[in-house]
Formats: structure tokens, C-alpha cells, sequence
């Protein structure tokens, strides 16, 4: 969500204040940019989104637009939890378990280098180790980041056909998409393309549905989200013409997604055309009999 067109920010200023919300997740890409007009945007988009984060936690991930000055204008105007000025970290909400990872350490380590690559590598994967043998306190394991490991938007064929954050960088490696499956994260978060689009529990371009009559009840691979709508100057990502197999869902409305984890076993999302007005467009259920996938 940008400064300008911001499409959403009504509703969810509306929203906020209703108490319809817990948390908000913004999945990376702030004002568009931060550090224009010497930090006056940002300055700007703070005000913007100020009636929503006095009111809930507002929690973040940097998406590539923070990445000017090594995302400093980012790390400097959200706090988040543990020591990494909030490029990678994890709290608990509920009965989920929630990370956040800097997808950008895989588009940016030849300006940065691939420390901070090898670093959120190997937090994350003891991370999630613990995560998933905390499963009985908090079932549910979502993780968000900005850039998807898998897109069909036509506007960016670089991100959509070369996805970093899934399969490493080249000749280093560190793709997480393994890690996903193995430590059975069930529900991954993704932004960046300007539009909406819901996987079928997906793991290595192949679909793990729970049965077909039912996809999302034991799913047996992460469902992925891609919610990056919600409004900026550079308007909406067109799709390509045929969805790939993977591809349960995806909409070009401006808009946002609702999130909903009742217990143990069922999370609701939905998502919120702005285009019509508040309209849901799209909604499912993430169901799981057992506390992990793996588990047999
Ligand atoms: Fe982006």
C-alpha cells in the first residue's frame, strides 16, 4: 500500500475502529517510497496509517521498495520484535505462530552481500524446529514475506519465473521452500504483485490437496496467499492469460484479506474487493484433524 492510491486504507482505517481487527500484517513495499522527498513520504504514510497502528499492532516485512540506504528508512520507523530491526523475526497471536522474513536478502545480496542471507537461513530453519514442537500451544505456523515463490502475474516475468526466496540464488542456494514443507508451515503470506491470488496446498509446482472434494482440509503442502492489492500509484498486475495448475483463485481488485484462526484446527480467510466495495470475492477454510501435516 502506497501513500498515494491507497485504495484500502479507508476500510481498514473503518475496520480498525470497528474492533474487527487484532493485528494488521503488511506484507513489505510502504508508501512507495519511504525515502522520497528526504523521508517526507514516509513521514507522510505514517500519518496515513497512524488511525490504524495507534489502535493495533502493525506488523511488518520489508518488500523491495524499503530496500534504498539498506532499508534504513525501514528499520528505523517500525519496531518489531527481537534484534533484527525487523527484517526477520516470529511472535505468537492466538493460537498461531507468526514469522516474518526479508525475501530481499535474495534479491539484494550482491549490494549487501550474503550474510544476512546465510543469517535469516539459519535462524529461520531453527525457528520453525521449535515452532513446529510447540505445536500444542500454538497449532497453526503462518509466515510472511514480501516477494512470492510462486506468481502469475505477466507484468514481472523476472519475479514470477525466477523465484529466489524458493529456490536460492544461484550458486549459493538457501531456498526455503524445502524448510516450508519440512517443518510443515501451513499458510504462507506473499505481497509485491499488485494483485490477489490463492494456491491449492502447494509444495515443488505440484499440488498436495487434502482430497478433492475437500483441498483444504489436511492439506499435505503450505498454502500460499498472495495479497499485495491494496492500493498504490502503480495500480494493479495483470495475470497471465492461463492460470497454472496451482492456481486455485486470483482477482486484480484493489483490496485486502481477512484472517481469521478460530482454534486448533480452522482458519478462515477471505478476500475484500474495494473495487465493489467491500464485496468478498473469495473465501476459504484451512482445516487440519492433526497438529502438523507430517505427522502421520
Ligand atoms: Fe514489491
Amino acid at each position: 500500500m502506497g501513500n498515494k492510491n491507497a485504495r484500502s486504507l479507508s476500510y481498514l482505517q473503518d475496520e480498525t475502529e470497528r474492533g474487527n481487527f487484532d493485528l494488521i500484517l503488511h506484507v513489505g513495499d510502504f508508501a512507495y517510497n519511504m525515502h522520497d522527498d528526504n523521508g517526507r513520504r514516509g513521514d507522510q504514510f505514517m500519518r496515513q496509517i497512524q488511525p490504524i497502528a495507534a489502535l493495533v499492532p502493525y506488523m511488518t516485512c520489508p518488500g523491495n521498495h524499503e530496500a534504498f540506504h539498506n532499508f534504513s528508512n525501514y528499520k528505523a520507523r517500525f519496531s518489531m520484535p527481537g534484534t533484527t530491526e525487523g527484517m526477520f523475526y516470529s511472535f505468537d497471536l492466538g493460537p498461531v505462530h507468526f514469522v516474518s522474513i526479508s525475501t530481499e536478502y535474495y534479491y539484494f545480496y550482491k549490494k549487501y552481500g550474503t550474510d544476512p542471507l546465510y543469517n535469516q537461513f539459519h535462524w529461520l530453519e531453527k525457528e520453525l524446529a521449535k515452532a513446529d514442537k510447540n505445536r500444542a500451544e500454538h497449532p497453526w505456523i503462518v509466515l510472511m514475506g514480501h516477494r512470492p515463490m510462486y506468481c502469475s502475474n505477466k507484468d514481472d516475468v523476472e519475479d514470477c519465473s525466477d523465484e529466489l526466496t524458493r529456490v536460492g540464488v544461484p550458486r549459493i542456494g538457501l531456498g526455503l521452500e524445502t524448510m516450508l514443507k519440512q517443518y510443515a508451515v501451513d499458510l504462507v503470506i506473499w505481497a509485491h504483485e499488485h494483485s490477489y491470488e490463492r494456491s491449492w496446498p502447494l509444495f515443488n509446482s505440484t499440488v498436495y490437496n487434502g482430497t478433492k472434494e475437500e483441498p483444504y482440509r489436511n492439506p499435505r503442502a503450505p498454502v500460499h496467499i498472495i495479497t499485495g492489492s491494496a492500493g498504490c500509484q502503480e495500480d494493479h498486475d495483470p495475470f497471465f492469460n492461463n492460470a497454472s495448475d496451482w492456481s486455485a483463485f486470483r482477482s486484480v481488485d484493489y483490496g485486502y484479506t481477512r484472517f481469521v484462526a478460530h482454534n486448533h484446527s480452522h482458519i478462515y480467510m477471505e478476500q475484500v474487493s474495494v473495487d465493489l466495495k467491500g464485496k468478498v470475492i473469495d473465501s476459504f477454510w484451512l482445516i487440519k484433524d492433526k497438529l502438523s501435516f507430517n505427522m502421520p
